[in-house]
């Protein structure tokens, strides 16, 4: 079965792990862009800016797509201390969906693999019909 990765980047870094996750895994990714159409369901990578908050095109994006996204993941950087990665609380909180992990810039090869073990599991969980995620 494919997986469905919708993203949002602004300075290239969710691009770039992005770009290692699908040539490790062969896993379809989408650029979330104004007007993209989705067909089927995935997850949500997405990064955090002005003070903790999703990004405008990640937030328009869910108001239209929720209910098709199984989980939502968010790069950040520690140095924001508290607001490290917390559009993917915001996300998780207000559309009710999982929240896979949070990694910094473009991650580390732990993170990308981690990444793919968290998706691997939820994608099982979500076809047994659980949203659980053990991992956040
Ligand atoms: C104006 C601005 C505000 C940011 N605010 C936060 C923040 O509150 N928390 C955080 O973890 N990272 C914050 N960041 C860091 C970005 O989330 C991080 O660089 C991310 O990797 C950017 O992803 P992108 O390169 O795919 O656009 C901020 C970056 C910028 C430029």
């Amino acid at each position: 079965m494919m997986v469905h990765l919708y993203y949002d980047s602004r300075t290239g870094n969710v691009q770039r792990f992005i770009d290692k996750v699908i040539q490790i895994t062969g896993w379809q990714a989408h650029k979330i862009d104004e007007g993209l159409e989705i067909h089927e369901a995935g997850h949500l990578i997405t990064y955090t800016t002005k003070i903790g908050s999703m990004p405008d095109k990640t937030k328009l994006f869910m108001d239209d797509h929720a209910e098709k996204i199984y989980s939502v993941t968010s790069s950040g950087n520690r140095n924001w201390g508290r607001n490290f990665g917390l559009a993917a609380d915001k996300v998780s909180e207000d559309y009710d969906i999982p929240l896979a992990m949070k990694f910094e810039l473009s991650g580390t090869m732990e993170d990308i693999n981690q990444f793919i073990d968290i998706i691997k599991n939820q994608y099982n969980d979500s076809k047994r019909g659980s949203k659980k995620l053990d991992i956040a």
